[in-house]
């Protein structure tokens, strides 16, 4: 039976020695408590860092066999793993840079070893356990490169990669050196999620700016397959939550705690201890409170829960002192004999604690700096099952995009976050209700195990999509059957499309010209068939180019012919009307003057507005706006507007390369034809195809030819079969 491997640095529980022993508690943070209700299924496990160092054989040896009662496996890490990878890399470099905090950012070359080294820790240990029908499904910053590193070993895997955490604009990303490395690790995966559409644009736009890997509607064509990128908010186990808060056993906790804070409202705060969580900013919040509505003073009182975490490093270290600080000051400015305003605990509670200060806060205060989701904030909706209480979160939350009956705070703001805790004091209980219930309504639905759900079905439709794709790819026995039926045939003929298909791109396209290698593969093949070069470039180029081969030519989609038995004369296949190329030429002008880079070419038949050298994102921009500008005068003039390989051409409608090339075949009976292009004006040669030919597309777009194939190397390694 197929199984789901669960891939996270951490396990849901964590090893500490006491007394000379080992034991298990629950780990910190989101991930682990998130997924916590899920790897329990089926024949699922969970690889991950058992969360301290173990070198002793024996007692190694004992832990393994303890998880896998539990359906866990142990990635044991040394103590030079822990200080490079985990605290290092990981926490000083890949967390400060992805929430925003680069003033914290460490550039260390031996820190970026340890990253790789431990990546291929984990590939090993999956390797050990992973089926050939298994998902492999890896989470969070600290494994990025892993993906890649599987997908090398198992190229048919099926492996999914979910970032936890945010993932920050391009302008962020390029700051680290290893930036290339980092985001072709993730690509190794078939489906990438996030939390947010922003993540997921972040991402996007990143991998196409460094790793130059364009994607078109959250689909990134790769070199060999197509990956999908989404986001899918996570959610909580909702249930859980809402049965614990009734619990007796919470209930009595509620009892408990409640007498020692008799009579006050109270205002919770739940996290880990980090910078990304705006801790101290929250606290000077409730400070200014207190002095500007000095009523409040014995009223209020703050509980806050800081879980330990990541203390070996040096900005958590900071923090915490600042913390201990900030908490002194407040408490010993405010106190009386009978009121504390703030409750600092630094430690975890386990569930039904928690689910009492939950069950018994009037306000949440859930204000990070920045955070990938945050789910104390929703699990504090959930425990509100009176649906009283008032949840005030920070705009910088993943949770937020979701949670738009929450009081949305900016928490910079820091007069904004004293009114939003006031104005919430004194909220009506009919507008708690009714914004707990629309908040509940919505995260009851989207639990965690939808989001599991959902996340699974879209990884099953990619894998399909790949499947599609791949059936058509022009593999060894696709090139011996079509070689077979090459040398068989008395008379063939050869489409050949020119950029993207016989040579890659350059940035100036007058320097893409053919090189030995290609003016040998085109010689050979003019020598045992009728070969047409059918493509966009103008006569004079193509004419120049191929000066001398036997071999026919299309030039300009179709406009001109030039047959090899006329040695020399281009023949015009259409009528040429430019009259509209005047008005149309100055409004490309006008975008050629705002983007530079950009420029114009001109052909018979057509206007080309090229952006290959213009600033990524910006010559998209401007197509895009261009688009639309000639779209509309088109109408006018009757002509088509057409997108290609970092050009926008507008032309007249009925000249296309179909046309050409069913017009070069008109009277003749070939028992052999192929075609072969890369993009959309290729699309009019297939679809003009006689059934019985080889149509192939270059690269894994949808298409109406019946192959795919992967590069330009192979285009050539095919040709060079024929004639072999
Ligand atoms: N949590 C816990 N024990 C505690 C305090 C918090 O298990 O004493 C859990 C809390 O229930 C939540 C998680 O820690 O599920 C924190 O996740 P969140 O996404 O809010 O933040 P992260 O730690 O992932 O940054
Ligand atoms: C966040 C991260 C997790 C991480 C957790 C606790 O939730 O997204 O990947 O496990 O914090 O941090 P720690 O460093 O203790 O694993």
């Amino acid at each position: 039976m197929s199984k789901t491997i669960i891939v996270s640095n951490r396990l849901p529980i964590s090893l500490r020695h006491r007394n000379g022993r080992f034991e298990f508690k629950p780990s910190a943070g989101g991930l682990a408590t998130g997924l916590g209700s899920i790897y329990k299924e089926g024949e699922n496990i969970w690889i991950g860092w058992p969360g301290n160092t173990v070198d002793d054989p024996e007692q190694r040896a004992e832990i393994i066999l303890e998880l896998h009662e539990l359906k866990m496996a142990p990635v044991f890490l040394s103590k030079a793993d822990v200080e490079e990878f985990y605290e290092g890399f990981s926490n000083e470099t890949l967390w400060p840079a992805f929430h925003y905090f680069t003033q914290y950012m460490v550039y260390n070359p031996e820190h970026w070893e340890a990253y790789v080294r431990v990546n291929q820790k984990f590939c090993d240990a999956i390797l050990k356990k992973a089926g050939p029908d298994d998902t492999i499904w890896v989470h969070d910053y600290q494994l990025l490169l892993l993906p890649q590193m599987l997908r090398e070993v198992l190229p048919n895997a099926t492996i999914a990669f979910f970032q936890h955490i945010p993932f920050p604009s391009y302008e962020i990303i390029r700051m680290i050196p290893w930036r290339k490395e980092l985001l072709a690790g993730m690509c190794g995966a078939d489906l990438i999620g996030f939390h947010t559409y922003d993540d997921m644009r972040h991402f996007l736009s990143a991998v196409g700016r460094i790793n130059g890997l364009s994607s078109e509607s959250g689909y990134i064509q790769a070199e060999n397959r197509i990956i999908n990128v989404d986001s899918f908010p996570m959610g909580i186990d909702y249930d859980k939550f809402a049965k614990q808060a009734k619990s007796k056993r919470t209930l009595r906790f509620v009892e408990e705690f409640g007498k020692q804070v008799e009579g006050q409202k109270l205002l919770l705060t739940i996290d880990r201890l980090d910078y990304s969580k705006g801790i101290p900013q929250r606290i000077q919040a409730f400070n200014q409170l207190l002095e500007q509505h000095t009523e409040l003073q014995g009223k209020v009182s703050m509980i806050m829960i800081v879980v330990p975490s990541r203390d070996k490093v040096q900005s958590y270290k900071e923090l915490k002192e600042e913390i201990d600080l900030l908490v002194g000051r407040i408490n010993s400015e405010f106190s009386t004999l009978n009121w504390v305003p703030v409750h600092y605990f630094y430690r975890s509670f386990p569930f039904e604690e928690l689910s009492a200060f939950y069950n018994m806060s009037d306000i949440a205060l859930v204000t990070p700096l920045r955070d990938g989701m945050n789910l104390v904030c929703k699990e504090f909706v959930a425990s509100k099952t009176d649906q009283t209480g008032v949840l005030i979160l920070s705009e910088m939350a993943g949770a937020s995009k979701e949670l738009q009956d929450a009081n949305l705070v900016n928490p910079n703001d820091r007069q904004g976050v004293v009114d939003a805790i006031y104005n919430a004091l004194s909220m009506p209980l009919a507008e708690q209700k009714a914004r707990m219930k629309s908040m509940q309504e919505s995260l009851k639905k989207y639990d965690v195990f939808q989001w599991v759900k959902v996340f699974m079905d879209r990884l099953d439709h990619v894998k399909q999509k790949q499947e599609e794709l791949t059936s058509k790819d022009v593999d060894t026995k696709v090139m011996n059957e079509i070689q077979a039926s090459f040398k068989k045939a008395k008379k063939s003929i050869l489409f050949l499309d020119y950029d993207g298909t016989l040579t890659g791109f350059h940035s100036d396209p007058q320097k893409a010209s053919p090189d030995a290698e290609l003016r040998g593969i085109v010689k050979d093949l003019s020598e045992v068939s009728q070969v047409v070069i059918i493509s966009g470039r103008d006569k004079d180029t193509l004419g120049e180019w191929f000066k001398g081969q036997n071999i026919d030519m299309i030039a300009e989609h179709g406009v001109w012919v030039k047959r090899k038995e006329d040695q020399g004369d281009w023949e015009l296949y259409a009528e040429i009307d430019d009259t509209w190329k005047g008005d149309i030429r100055k409004i490309m002008e006008y975008y050629v003057l705002r983007t530079p880079g950009a420029f114009i070419e001109e052909k018979h038949h057509s206007l080309v507005w090229h952006y290959r050298k213009v600033e990524s994102g910006l010559g998209d921009l401007r197509m895009r706006e261009l688009f639309s500008h000639l779209k509309y005068m088109a109408r006018g003039y009757n002509l088509q507007v057409l997108e290609g390989n970092m050009v926008l051409e507008i032309k007249r409608p009925d000249i296309n390369k179909g046309r050409a090339a069913t017009a070069m075949m008109k009277g003749m009976e070939y028992d052999f034809i192929l075609a072969i292009g890369d993009d959309w004006t290729d699309e009019d040669t297939f679809k003009a195809m006689p059934k019985n030919a080889y149509s192939i597309r270059v690269g894994y777009a949808y298409t109406k030819a019946n192959f795919n194939i992967k590069s330009v190397k192979q285009v050539r390694q095919l040709l060079q079969k024929l004639t072999s």
